[in-house]
């Protein structure tokens, strides 16, 4: 295995910078990614085997169905540039689909993460040249050489997008381009608009897996942060915003309290909240908007048939 981890992880003071600024705002808002810890990361694979958690099974299935007919276009001999080291079974999908592709680079803020995910594959595919990247592909761009020769297919599964601001997908897009080079191809999930009732429940299950999900971001800033933050003193929320077509989870202070983290003192009111994560769900004209907008064109876009997730093939020529 052809190992190239960056160096140097500044994730302990990225994390300090982010709550201390994020609980200085008039909203208090966490970003999404620091979500996902070891505990949190397992609670999320939970959560992708919950019955009201649509996403996954829907993606997953999709992409069975149609990546042979997704990549048909793309040559032999590929590059595939996996964005966040997921679960590896989506992009052995994508990788079983292709014509003989020739390196896997996996990107993503964690390490541990990007171990366990370029492990497993290149153990199951021993002529892949595989290199795990360290790096946060939003925050900047990523030192990532990619072989010379071949496309490149850059892939970025289970609707992460929605995670982003049009900001912050016109930059990932822009970036992913300029990495991907003249020849690429992008694969894109996109979680689509739907009903509230299914929505809901798919962020805020009966199990309430994802009210733990939520609430171990406290425990997470109590432990790495020295917070003394009472996590029985939030609850869950999970929102529907339909004027910006998102999920938004919260967490909700049940009283009025002080904590401090890295001995900073704070302050909430009861009902006052930490906005944790946006989910957006799109449509197909905002998918398309967004695409144009930073210099990719879509190629093909399939869905279920419920119309619950989409599948996007974004080429730049
Ligand atoms: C991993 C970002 C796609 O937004 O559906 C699941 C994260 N948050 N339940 C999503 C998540 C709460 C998930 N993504």
């Amino acid at each position: 295995m052809n190992v190239v981890v960056k160096a140097g992880t500044e994730v302990p003071d990225a994390f300090l910078n982010d709550v201390l600024s994020g609980l200085s705002r008039p909203q208090k808002a966490i970003p999404p990614h620091w979500l996902y810890d070891q505990t949190g990361s397992e609670l999320f694979e939970q959560i992708t085997q919950l019955p009201e958690y649509y996403v996954t099974r829907v993606e997953v299935a999709l992409l069975e169905k149609t990546v042979a007919a997704l990549v048909s276009d793309i040559g032999r001999g590929a590059t595939v540039v996996e964005y966040g080291a997921g679960a590896a079974v989506k992009v052995s999908l994508l990788l079983d689909a292709l014509e003989k592709p020739s390196a896997y680079v996996a990107i993503d803020i964690s390490y541990g993460h990007l171990l366990e995910a370029v492990r497993g594959i290149a153990t199951d595919y021993p002529d892949l040249s595989v290199s795990p990247v360290e790096g946060d592909f939003l925050a900047g761009a990523v030192a990532a050489e990619l072989p010379d020769g071949g496309p490149r297919v850059g892939f970025f599964p289970g609707s992460t997008i929605g995670n982003l601001s049009d900001q912050q997908i016109h930059r990932f897009l822009t970036r992913a381009g300029s990495l991907l080079g003249h020849e690429s191809w992008l694969l894109l999930g996109a979680d689509l608009r739907k009903s509230s009732d299914i929505l809901i429940p798919a962020y805020d299950d009966s199990a309430d897996v994802t009210a733990r999900f939520n609430k171990n971001l406290i425990t997470r800033i109590n432990r790495e942060l020295s917070g003394t933050i009472n996590i029985d003193q939030f609850a869950h929320r999970a929102i529907w915003r339909d004027d910006l077509s998102r999920i938004e989870m919260h967490l909700e202070s049940l009283s009025d309290q002080e904590f401090s983290v890295a001995g900073q003192p704070y302050a909430m009111a009861r009902g006052e909240t930490i906005h944790t994560e946006n989910s957006r769900k799109f449509t197909r004209t905002a998918l398309q908007g967004l695409a144009d907008r930073a210099g990719w064109r879509i190629s093909k876009y399939v869905t279920d048939r419920q119309e619950y997730f989409a599948l996007l093939l974004l080429t730049r020529s």
